[in-house]
This record gives structure tokens, sequence and C-alpha cells, in this order.
């Protein structure tokens, strides 16, 4: 079974997000899908030669981390992106953000400042689902410190390649337009 790239050409149009931007990042994002299906197409192989026992085989499973979570990560990103309306202040999302960081403010203020980050990944709104607690992670690449159990809830690209194009270095200017065009349905619907 191989994986096929998804169409998010309706998201061109977003305010403060050039179509140059984002076709350039579809085009990044297909590049994941065709890898995923190659490293999973030759571990099978691998498999099947008895070569699982090599260094070779060992590397591709370590690589196939990275291109799998690079594919999964941006699909859930633009899927939570080209909303227009606020987060429901008496949604279930709204109340639990408050409860786990300490007021309306915290949690947007926590997750600002891990997108701030200095660095290349992700910043994530996790779900634990064993007690259903938020917490905002940052993914280091695509794969390291990604917390076990947890369901992603809000993610935001913070690879150069999501922002350089149209805001240079000024990562802020970019995760203002982030808020701007969050697709809060999306997000809620992820939670537990
Ligand atoms: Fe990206």
């Amino acid at each position: 079974m191989t994986y096929t790239a998804k169409e998010y050409a309706g998201l061109i149009g977003m305010e403060g997000f050039s179509e140059t931007l984002l076709k350039n990042h579809f085009t990044l994002y297909q590049g994941y899908v065709t890898n995923t299906n190659k490293v999973l197409e030759t571990l099978d192989q691998m498999l099947k030669e008895g070569k699982t026992a090599t260094p070779e085989f060992a590397e591709l499973k370590r690589r196939l981390g990275w291109e799998f979570n690079g594919m999964r990560l941006h699909e859930f990103y633009f899927e939570n992106l080209g909303g227009k309306e606020p987060l429901n202040p008496g949604g279930s999302l709204a109340s639990k953000r408050a409860a786990d960081f300490g007021g309306v403010d915290g949690w947007e203020k926590d997750f600002r400042g891990v997108g701030a980050m200095r660095g290349i990944g992700w910043a994530v709104l996790y779900q634990d689902s064993t007690n259903g607690r938020l917490i905002n992670f940052w993914v280091n690449e695509h794969d390291t410190a990604h917390p076990a159990g947890c369901t992603p809830i809000l993610i935001m690209d913070v690879f150069e390649h999501a922002f350089m194009l149209d805001y240079g270095l000024k990562r802020a200017d970019y995760i203002e337009a982030f808020f701007k065009n969050v697709n809060w349905k999306a997000a809620e619907a992820r939670l537990k």
C-alpha cells in the first residue's frame, strides 16, 4: 500500500502566505510522500532478501522516521490552516487550554515561544492520551522528541522554507500570519 500526496491548493490565497511560497511548500511535501514510499518499498525488498542485519537496513529504518514524519506533519499542518474563524471560546479546546496553561493567554504565549525557538522543526500542541493534558512540544527536524502516546492537535512548521520567501528572518511575522489562518475547527476535532 503506497501513500498518495494530498491536494492543498485550496490554501492558495491565504492572507500572509504568497502563492510561490505555498506552491514550493506543496512540492516539498510531495517529496516526502515519494520518499516515504521509496523507503518502505526498499525496506520491504531487504526483508524479503534476508538483509535485516545489514547496516544499510539499519540506516534506512532510521531514515523512515524522518521521511514518514516529514510527510505526516505537513499533512497535519496544511489541514490545520485555511481557517477564517477564531477558536470557539465556549468549546472544549478553549477550556482545556485555559485549564492546562493557567489562563486563556498562557497557551498562546507558550506556543509562540516554542515556534520562535532557534533551529528547524515544528511547534506542536499535543494531547496526552493517558490523562488528556495539553502540552506544547518542540519537534526537532521531523522525528526527534515526539511524545509517545500523544495526539497532535495543532501543528506549526518552523523550518525556514515555511516562511523565508515571504518574511526573510522575521519568523515572528510568519507566526502572526499562521495564527490569522488557523483552522480551529480542524484542530478541535483532533481533541479526544
Ligand atoms: Fe515544511
